[in-house]
């Protein structure tokens, strides 16, 4: 399923110089995949890295490289650029490119049309390309603060090698990176200021060094909770049972194997955090004993039996803290008949104000799903649709339950 996250978004992408100006082509790309239209306004100096040849044929519109271009209606670029935008993307931006913007200089169409935007409503985000030791310069490290008061969002930059052959920070991040953080950029800012702990995937546990008890569990509810939250200005944990899932961007991740060291990990952080969730499949039972060594098949034939013991219940655990200590809790139910019945008596036994219920076997593993949102007096359907779809609709219904911050 293709989710059109920048749906009816028109976008200007501006090109500063810089040889980070061929990830721009594959942003360009990421970006119309994504829905949205995308207008390329280059300067001089990127126009020395790539040519506007390959971005119109990228973005499907001619590149805007002059304010003196007579194309526009009355002549004024600037102005009907910045207004038709819902955001501007400086990708890549230079190191003199921050130096104007910081300056509110406009000697080049980019820079004059940043200055030009609506500032309330049509976001700047700037993301800079250059050399370590340029980015590391007093000048620039002050320019950079100066765009970030005036209202800029700084996007990176990361850190690696980089085409002059040093390594360090100024990399200009990925055209994906670039693209979620712009996804980012539009959805509502309701966790901003809140911190939210979540559990993910399925654990495992060990019989012996090779072998274990685990589930089918993907992780990919859990990881879309994460990004939703984070998206939504959440400070975000997410605590992984054994799963081969990236890690969302600004997303803090612990890396766990068994429901023993996924509650060995939650419990000391849940006091510090506003919300928890728990969409981890977190095994009900353990092995009494692992064995240290690899237990072997011997010639008698005779089958090795285990012992089970139950894991300790997690959220419960976090939902009984005391109450100046305790999260907004949010358990996941996979049920296969009766959802909303279990799912109730899952509430009350667990003691979590709210349960996001599904259909088991239909969910694992899946893009997509179809949940329910049963707190003590209403069940809300969600449509099938995809994980992260889901994910920022539960996000939104949680912000709404959650008491007002005190200060
Ligand atoms: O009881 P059941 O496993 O169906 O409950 C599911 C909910 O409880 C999920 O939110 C799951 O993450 C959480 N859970 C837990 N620790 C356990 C078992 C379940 O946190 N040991």
């Amino acid at each position: 399923m293709q989710r059109l996250d920048l749906q009816s978004r028109h976008i200007v992408l501006g090109m500063s110089g810089g040889v980070a100006c061929y990830k721009a082509a594959e942003l360009t790309r990421e970006l119309v995949k994504a829905g949205a239209t995308v207008q390329v306004v280059m300067t001089e100096a990127a126009q020395q890295f790539i040519t506007p040849v390959t971005m119109q044929a990228l973005s499907g519109r001619p590149v805007v490289t002059s304010q003196w271009d007579a194309r526009a209606p009355a002549n004024m670029a600037h102005i009907d650029l910045s207004r038709e935008a819902d955001a501007i993307l400086v990708a890549p931006a230079s190191a003199d490119f921050i130096a104007q913007l910081a300056q509110g200089r406009a000697s080049e169409l980019l820079a004059l049309l940043c200055l030009a935007r609506p500032i309330e409503r049509c976001p700047l985000l700037v993301a800079p390309a250059m050399n370590r030791e340029m980015w590391a310069h007093p000048a620039t490290q002050r320019n950079v603060a100066q765009i970030v008061a005036d209202g800029a969002q700084l996007l990176g930059p990361g850190h690696g090698d980089q085409a002059c052959g040093e390594t360090g920070d100024g990399r200009m991040l990925e055209a994906v990176e670039l693209r979620d953080e712009l996804i980012a950029a539009f959805q509502p800012k309701v966790l901003t200021g809140r911190r939210v702990l979540i559990t993910a995937g399925p654990t495992f546990e060990a019989l012996d060094p090779v072998r274990g008890i685990t589930n089918h569990s993907s992780g990919k509810m859990g990881f879309a909770m994460a990004r939703a939250a984070a998206e939504a200005g959440a400070v975000v944990t997410l605590v992984a049972g054994p799963v081969h899932l990236p890690t969302p961007r600004g997303v803090h991740r612990i890396d766990v194997q068994s429901a023993l060291q996924m509650h060995a990990a939650v419990l000391p952080l849940a006091p510090s955090h506003d919300v928890f969730i728990a969409t981890a499949a977190v095994a009900d039972w353990r092995p009494v004993q692992a064995a240290n060594h690899k237990i072997k098949k011997d010639a008698t034939g005779q089958v090795p039996s285990f012992g089970l013991t139950e894991n300790p219940d997690i959220l419960a655990e976090v939902a009984r803290l005391p109450e100046a200590q305790r999260p907004y809790c949010v358990g996941f139910a996979a049920e296969t008949h009766d959802v909303v019945q279990h799912a109730r008596d899952k509430l009350r036994r667990k003691g979590v104000p709210l349960i996001v219920a599904n259909h088991g076997p239909a969910a694992f593993g899946r893009d997509d799903n179809a949940l329910m949102v049963i707190d003590e007096h209403s069940v809300t359907e969600t449509p099938r649709t995809d994980k992260l779809s889901l994910a920022r609709a539960l996000v939104a219904a949680v912000a709404q339950r959650l008491p007002k911050p005190s200060r």
